[in-house]
């Protein structure tokens, strides 16, 4: 054969490797609403920058009239591209090849991209769509998931690892995701489950539909196993794009740079008159977040996860930061199981990331009650304590309005390394709310009066003229100072540029001990 038969031949090769387990399958996707592996690889990255490995790569199995099936690539695309010009690793599974599932050279291709992204310090993300480990294979599966488990855990605090739930996930099929930092879902195509209905059915009894037990309104609403959910998959894989303008691309990388053009000097009237005079009525904490933010322009994680804490990316004068921040306008903005959970693994990322976090307080302290407290509710509250107290990040602090009892303590506060924490004049910052304290403090008065009602609101009116106000924790220094709400903006850029050269240290330690 000539140079050119050889030619010739190689693309022929390579267009069968194209089609995956063939037409008819990519068809099948399309009607599911679904894409293929490869048209999600085009929208993933920027046009023309995918290389691919191992595209002739196929399995070695001979059992069940395998060796009868072979297709190029083997149920999986992997190589590297780039999103805005920045170095990334991906991995698509196809589910026209064996439903996606993970055979032992599938799991080396996925292996390969991992330890490239390691050494070269690149972000992983994964497109899943997968059932899981390849039955026929067995055992050689397990070992290969075993192997990117290992990897997603080593890499984890090393380079951002992304994943999106494209298809039916199953058994092994869940887990690398559980380890990466993000999961991204899609309503209706998308599902993540150890086993599904069929399973379930058998075992428990239960008859529950695939989008109830593991679709993506499931995982965002009720696990909390996913941080975003999309409508359709272009909608989903933009997002991902759009969340690596917040992050960088590993753990000894700076965050890059908004674009921003919003003035960093700027301030805004508004914020004057979002907080009620009445400190028992709610407010939406992301008017106050948009009025702060580079462009009003926020990237919230978990949106519709314990909605009485809000956490996402934003860039403020530039700088990429990790806002958390109570919600009034749910459950009041307490701390609960769900919300410490959320918050900590977002600070622990952040942290991860070199991202600053920016702490906005309105807090009346961590839910009561028995569900609370027989879900544990000390150690999911202390995770959150914990993932203040490790960071070494800059940490930014605002109290607006409620900074009471252990959840003072908890929301970044100065005692916990917070490096700049200022307070609105509307801050109370004390052990409780006046009425709790005056019910506890002045109880057998109250009792004994000869007008309790009177006597209540007395002891009310002293324990707020005493307490209910930020100018005891700030002539203690536990606040830096306490600030006119318009300045906010600046005044947390004017800190963030302070603190660009900051370096802390934990003490050395193989690791901590988070409570799980
Ligand atoms: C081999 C598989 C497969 C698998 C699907 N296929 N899953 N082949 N191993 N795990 C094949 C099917 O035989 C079929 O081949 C094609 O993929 C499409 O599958 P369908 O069932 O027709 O598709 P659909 O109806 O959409 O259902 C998708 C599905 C279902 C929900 C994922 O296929 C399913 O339940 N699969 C098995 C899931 C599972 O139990 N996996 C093992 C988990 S144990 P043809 O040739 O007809 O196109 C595991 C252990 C790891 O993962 C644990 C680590 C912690």
């Amino acid at each position: 054969m000539t140079m050119r038969d050889k030619l010739a031949l190689l693309e022929q090769r390579r267009a069968e490797s194209e089609l995956g387990g063939g037409v008819a399958r990519i068809e099948a996707q399309h009607r599911k609403g679904k894409l293929s592996a490869r048209e999600r690889i085009d929208l993933l990255l920027d046009e023309g920058s995918f290389t691919e490995l191992d595209r002739f790569v196929v399995h070695r199995s001979t059992d069940f009239g395998l060796e009868e099936q072979k297709y190029y690539g083997d149920g999986v695309i992997t190589g590297w591209g780039r999103i805005d010009g920045r170095q990334v690793y991906v991995f698509s599974q196809d589910f026209t090849v064996f439903g996606g599932s993970l055979s032992e050279s599938f799991a080396e291709k996925i292996v390969k991209v991992m330890d490239l992204a390691m050494r070269n310090g690149a972000p992983v993300i994964g497109l899943n769509d997968s059932g899981g480990a390849r039955i026929q294979e067995g055992v050689v599966s397990l070992g290969g998931y075993a192997e990117i488990f290992l990897r997603n855990t080593l890499a984890s605090g090393v380079i951002p690892q992304i994943s999106a739930i494209l298809g039916p996930c199953a058994g092994g099929a869940v887990y690398s995701p559980a380890i990466t930092d993000f999961t991204f879902m899609v309503r209706h195509t998308s599902y993540m489950f150890v086993t599904g209905p069929n399973v379930v059915k058998t075992v428990t009894h239960e008859d529950v539909t695939m989008d109830e037990l593991g679709g993506a309104d499931t995982h965002m609403m009720k696990s909390g196993v996913s941080h975003f959910t999309y409508d359709s998959e272009p909608e989903c894989i933009a997002a991902i794009r759009d969340l690596m303008r917040f992050i960088p691309s590993n753990n000894i990388d700076e965050p890059p740079r908004g674009a921003g053009t919003d003035p960093r000097d700027r301030r805004d009237e508004a914020l004057l008159d979002i907080v009620p005079d009445n400190a028992n009525k709610p407010y939406d904490m992301h008017d106050v977040l948009r009025r702060i933010i580079d462009d009003g322009e926020f990237y919230e994680v978990q949106r519709e996860f314990a909605e009485n804490i809000i956490c996402g990316f934003a860039h403020l004068g530039g700088f990429s930061v990790g806002i958390v921040a109570n919600q009034p306008a749910m459950l009041a903005g307490v701390l609960d199981i769900n919300a410490s959970v959320k918050a900590a693994r977002f600070i622990r990322f952040c942290d991860a990331f070199n991202i600053p976090v920016v702490t906005f307080v309105d807090v009346p302290g961590f839910l009561p009650g028995v569900g609370q407290e027989h879900g544990g509710i000390i150690k999911h509250g202390a995770k959150l304590l914990f993932a203040y107290c490790e960071a070494t990040v800059p940490k930014l602090t605002v109290i607006t309005r409620k900074a009471y009892g252990g959840a003072y303590d908890v929301m970044s506060s100065k005692h916990i390394r917070g490096d700049f924490n200022v307070a609105w004049p509307t801050a109370e910052i004390a052990v409780m709310g006046p009425k709790g304290a005056v019910e506890i403090l002045f109880r057998k008065d109250i009792v004994g009066s000869s007008d309790p009602v009177a006597a209540t609101d007395k002891k009310i009116a002293e324990y707020v003229e005493k307490f209910a106000h930020p100018y005891v924790a700030a002539g203690r220094g536990y606040i830096d100072d306490i600030i006119d709400p318009r300045d906010t903006r600046p005044a947390l850029i004017d800190a963030l540029e302070s603190m660009r050269g900051k370096r802390d240290k934990n003490p050395p330690k193989k690791h901590g001990n988070i409570p799980l």
